[in-house]
């Protein structure tokens, strides 16, 4: 398991004898809430978990300690690790000794089932009671003023920096179960069926079928292409770019969101073709790294080889996948928008790829931009920046279709009031 931290007191006899007492604790988070002991002697917050007995698993504990201490009922096969926390001080009972304790701790879920609490004495002397929490960060506070209160410091401390890694952690998870989601129901398309014997009159409906292409398996194809450009730093990604993290294949999700929102935007869907658009999005920058490598060709003409080989090799008809090349391929090619004639999709395709990048997350990017190049920059560089750089881009719109142009304005309209706001908040 990997090591989130170690707390050293550094207050015992180094060749003293050592006590070891390795414990397993749970991060449960249901309904946007988290599970957590409070002592009410000491006003401090822990996670529910407690020591690991001879012959337990880590994870046999866990069940048996959240089950104890709150009632609650741990589905062992939803535990996964977070990270560990190594404790070393002077044995509260054993001065001549060191008390060294490993902690582990774990996500997991529970049942909907409920049973007797089971205290043992320190808890009832402590009068621990299992709450669900709205907030971690705020029990961060909380422990930090619970410090001084009498409580075992140590532990209030470590729980506390526990509380502001798994607020991290939990974010970011509840993020990737959305985005993940997502993509499943990228698979789920509108298509309008018009009964037969009534076309013509209007009757209309709309049903969700779920699309057999496989958009997880190829978003992990083009990821596993892309993933040596992040590494190297390299590869095409603009100058500016390089200068942070910025990743190729998260610039290929966005786009993705970019195109879907364009699509269900859109009232009129003449021509488009909704799951050649999706996966020639997923394609378009995948010859990224072809290109970076050899230098020979545009990112975009290298891709068409790559989206060819895997498409035909998934049992895609030729016709069909010579027409999704041909959109990954021309994908740069921006002069093609002024042509009237342009194909639908790949407009969408270009406006999806433009959006990226742009109003807020622009703003983000372009104070990155400054950080990375000066690591002293201060609040007026960003601001100097944004008025010079992301304001000029910003302002010249490429955009050609009235939806795209829509997006646009919104978050062309965004920086303009972030840089009117930031004028104002940097004045005197
Ligand atoms: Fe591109
Ligand atoms: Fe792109």
């Amino acid at each position: 398991m990997r090591e989130l931290f170690a707390i050293d007191t550094k207050d015992y006899n180094p060749d003293g004898l050592v006590h070891r007492r390795p414990s397993a604790r749970a991060i449960i988070e249901r309904d946007g809430k988290v599970l957590v002991m409070h002592s009410r002697k000491y006003d401090y917050f822990k996670f529910p978990g407690g020591g690991i007995e001879q012959g337990e698993t880590p994870e046999q504990a866990l069940v048996r300690e959240v089950r104890e201490e709150s009632g609650c009922c741990v589905r062992p096969e939803t535990i996964e690790e977070f990270g560990s926390v190594l404790r070393r001080n002077r044995d509260a009972h054993d001065p001549e000794a060191i008390f060294e304790q490993w902690n582990y701790y774990y996500f997991c879920d529970i049942t909907d089932e409920r049973v007797p609490i089971v205290q043992e004495d320190y808890e009832i002397e402590e009068r621990f009671e299992a709450l669900w929490a709205d907030s971690l960060t705020e029990l961060v506070v909380r422990n930090r003023r619970a410090l001084r209160s009498g409580g075992d410091a140590t532990l209030i401390e470590r729980e506390m920096r526990i509380f502001d890694m798994a607020d991290n952690a939990l974010r970011r998870r509840r993020f990737e179960r959305e985005e993940a989601e997502a993509i499943r129901a990228l698979g789920e398309i509108m298509q309008e069926k018009t009964p037969s014997g009534d076309a013509g009159r209007g009757e209309i409906t709309q049903e969700k079928t779920p699309s057999a292409v496989d958009y997880a398996g190829m978003l992990d194809y083009v990821k596993s292409v892309l993933e040596p450009v992040q590494t190297e730093g390299e590869g095409g990604i603009g100058t500016h770019k390089r200068e942070f993290g910025y990743s190729r294949f998260e610039h290929t999700k966005r786009v993705l969101g970019w195109a879907k929102r364009l699509y269900e935007r859109t009232e009129d869907k003449t021509g488009l073709r909704y799951e050649d658009l999706m996966i020639a999005t997923i394609f378009h920058d995948v010859g990224r790294s072809e290109s970076a490598k050899t230098g020979l060709m545009s990112h975009a003409a290298a891709g068409v080889p790559i989206t060819r080989e895997y498409l035909l090799g998934h049992g895609f008809p030729a016709d069909r996948t010579e027409y999704i090349c041909g959109l990954v391929g021309a994908h740069s090619d921006k002069w093609l928008k002024s042509d009237p004639a342009i194909d639908r999709n790949l407009l969408m395709l270009m406006e999806a790829d433009d959006l990226d990048d742009m109003g807020a997350l622009g703003i983000v990017m372009d104070c990155m931009v400054v950080r990375a190049r000066n690591d002293r920059a201060t609040y007026y560089d960003c601001y100097n920046h944004l008025c010079r750089y992301t304001r000029r881009i910003q302002r010249s719109s490429p955009m050609v279709t009235p939806e795209g142009r829509a997006f646009w304005d919104e978050e062309t309209a965004l920086v303009e009031r972030f840089l009117e706001l930031l004028r104002r908040d940097l004045t005197v």
